[in-house]
This record gives structure tokens, C-alpha cells and sequence, in this order.
């Protein structure tokens, strides 16, 4: 059944979808995302205590995680639903955003397989209407609540005001496409008063979400200053800066498959690196059974994966989770 309608989405994907517009593509995915109760099937889990994993004490059903994307709680709530042992809301800043125009995010084909480029531009609610959207979301698995920001002082608002909805706390200083956030690697000696300033502004635990862009910078500089500061998750990573003359900034975030070589060195050094001081979700690529299980077998708490849930399917998570059983247990 689950390898019939794999099978399904993934013609439906290459036939229809990834042939329509990208706008047209999204607002279908979106809308059946929204309003198709697949959460109620089975279908897409795979409930098996020895899955089980801790982030920050906090304790994961399985160590899949839907990476920063949908701010839509309609959608959230749904992908709780769907395999995942966590599900991250998309960053927040302080106040409403409209996002960058359109064409802001375009398919990719790549030597690895199916990607994107996104300018999205953080488009947000802000954090008031944010607050009163999670409020009503219940936690079917636990939700990673995102933050990003230009100064201590936005990351502090943004991450004392989402808190209460979150499990835990993803604070993002890597997104490529505005200044607002990928500026920090290049001054990361002031990521020191951000991260002590977040970390006391929450008891839940907090994740840093780093670029793959800033190799150096990451694992002598930003990597150290978040453990002094008591934050001990660290995402690697984020999208990777790259020109792309189709959207509407020239330039954009690219993710999918293209990442994953990448994410896997990142994750074996900085594992290698840190050892168990610190827990590493690895985020970049990961779009199959075999990925999922490289990345936790090379040093990975837990797997972020955000495009694989487009190009390969909704049921992606159960694929893997089926294949990590006989293997990882
Ligand atoms: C359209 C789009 C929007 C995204 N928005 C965010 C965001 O708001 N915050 C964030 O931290 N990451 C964001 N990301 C990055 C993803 O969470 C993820 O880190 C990245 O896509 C790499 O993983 P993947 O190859 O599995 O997609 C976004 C990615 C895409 C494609």
C-alpha cells in the first residue's frame, strides 16, 4: 500500500505538477495540504517506541523533523499527523513581512536530483498574529517554534513571545535571501551577546540554525559562542547562497539534493569536532531512506528535511522510518 501510493504522488509530481507553474504547483500542494485529512491515515506513520529520540530533553517519536517552511497552522497541524517526530514552524520576525515578489521560488534539476531556489523573504504574519494563530495548534508531536531577526533584540522578542507554543525554539541566522539574516555570519563575534541574550530569554531549549555557506566561521566562531552561551542544538543548516536569474532577487536559497554531500561532512567534522557536547540535527538534501540513515550514522541527533517532502512525497517520512527500523535498531 505505502509503495502504491508512493508510486501515485511521485507520477502525479512528475507528470502534473512539476510541469505546471511553480505558483500553480504550490497553491495545489497547499491547498490539499490544507484540506485532504491525510493526517487521520496510518498510512504515513510509523509508531514504534525504539524510534524515539531526545532533542534538548525533549522527546522526538522518531528523529524526523519537517524543517522551517509553512507558517500556515492548518498545515502544521496536518504534517503532526504525518510521520514526522517533529514539525518546525517557519521563522518569525517581529513584525509582518510580505515577503519578496514573485517569482520567488523555482524547481531545479540538478546532477543529484529534483531542488529549488527560494527568495521567499521571510513572508510572515509578524509575531502578534503569529501568537494568536499557534495559540489553537495542538501538539500531536512537538513543534519547533523559529525565530529570526536583525539585532539581540528582535531574536529576544520574537523567541520570548513564541515560547509558550513551542517546544522548543529554532533561533535561524542563516536563511541566504535577505540581509535580515545571513548577515550575521559575516560579523559572528556579535552572535555572542545574541545567543546569551535568547538564552535567557527562554527555559526551552534552543537550536541555532547555521548556513552551510560559512564553513569556518561556523565551527570557530558561531559553534563555540552558542555552547558558552548554554545553547547546545545546532541545525546544519540552512539553504545555500547561489545566483539564480529566474527569481525575482537574482539571487536565492538553493536546497534539495544538490546540499547533501555537504551536510554529511558537515555533520561527521563538527561531530568529530564537538563530540557530545552538543546535539546536531542534519539539514540539507536528506530526500531518501539510505540519506537518513548516512546522516545519523554519521554523528546526526535528528534529520531535517524540507524539500524531499515535496519532490518525493508526503510519504517520504514513513519510507524512511521503515527503512531505519531492521537497520538502526
Ligand atoms: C520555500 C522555502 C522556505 C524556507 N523558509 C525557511 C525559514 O523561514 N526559516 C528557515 O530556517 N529555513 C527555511 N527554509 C530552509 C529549510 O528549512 C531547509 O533548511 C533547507 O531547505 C534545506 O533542507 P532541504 O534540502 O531538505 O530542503 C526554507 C526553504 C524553502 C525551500
Amino acid at each position: 500500500m505505502v509503495g502504491a501510493v508512493d508510486l501515485l504522488y511521485r507520477a502525479l509530481y512528475r507528470g502534473v505538477l512539476a510541469r505546471m507553474p511553480e505558483r500553480a504547483a504550490i497553491a495545489i500542494g497547499q491547498w490539499g495540504l490544507r484540506h485532504v485529512p491525510l493526517d487521520r491515515l496510518g498510512l504515513f506513520r510509523h509508531e514504534d517506541p525504539r524510534l524515539a529520540v531526545t532533542l534538548g530533553g525533549v522527546k522526538l517519536p522518531n528523529p524526523l523533523i519537517l524543517s522551517s517552511m509553512y507558517y500556515d497552522t492548518a498545515i502544521l497541524r496536518r504534517a503532526m499527523g504525518m510521520g514526522w517526530g517533529a514539525v518546525t514552524a517557519k521563522s518569525i520576525t517581529p513584525g509582518p513581512r510580505p515577503g519578496h515578489p514573485e517569482p520567488n521560488l523555482v524547481r531545479i534539476e540538478t546532477a543529484e536530483g529534483p531542488g529549488l531556489v527560494n527568495c521567499n523573504g521571510f513572508k510572515n504574519p509578524g509575531l502578534e498574529a503569529y501568537r494568536q494563530a499557534l495559540a489553537g495548534l495542538p501538539h500531536r508531536v512537538p513543534l519547533i517554534v523559529a525565530a529570526a531577526g536583525e539585532s539581540a533584540e528582535d531574536y529576544v522578542r520574537v523567541v520570548a513571545g513564541l515560547q509558550e507554543f513551542g517546544d522548543l525554539v529554532e533561533i535561524n541566522i542563516s536563511s541566504p535571501n535577505t540581509r535580515l539574516v545571513y548577515g550575521w555570519s559575516t560579523r559572528p563575534h556579535e552572535l555572542k551577546d545574541v545567543f546569551r541574550a535568547v538564552r535567557a530569554a527562554t527555559r526551552k531549549p534552543v537550536i541555532v540554525k547555521i548556513s552551510p555557506d560559512f564553513r569556518e566561521t561556523n565551527e570557530e566562531i558561531t559553534i563555540p559562542a552558542a555552547l558558552d552561551a548554554g545553547i547546545g542544538i545546532v541545525n546544519y543548516g540552512n539553504t545555500r547562497r547561489v545566483e539564480e536569474p529566474r527569481l525575482s532577487q537574482h539571487t536565492g536559497g538553493l536546497s534539495g539534493p544538490a546540499l547533501f554531500a555537504t551536510t554529511l561532512e558537515n555533520v561527521r567534522r563538527v561531530r568529530e569536532r564537538f563530540g557530545d557536547r552538543l546535539e546536531l540535527i542534519a539539514t540539507g538534501g536528506i530526500d531518501s531512506p539510505e540519506k537518513a540513515r548516512r546522516a545519523l550514522a554519521a554523528g546526526a541527533t535528528a534529520c531535517g528535511i524540507f524539500t524531499g517532502f515535496i519532490t518525493r512525497g508526503p510519504l517520504l517520512a514513513r519510507r524512511i522510518l521503515d527503512a531505519l527500523q531492521p537497520a538502526g535498531k
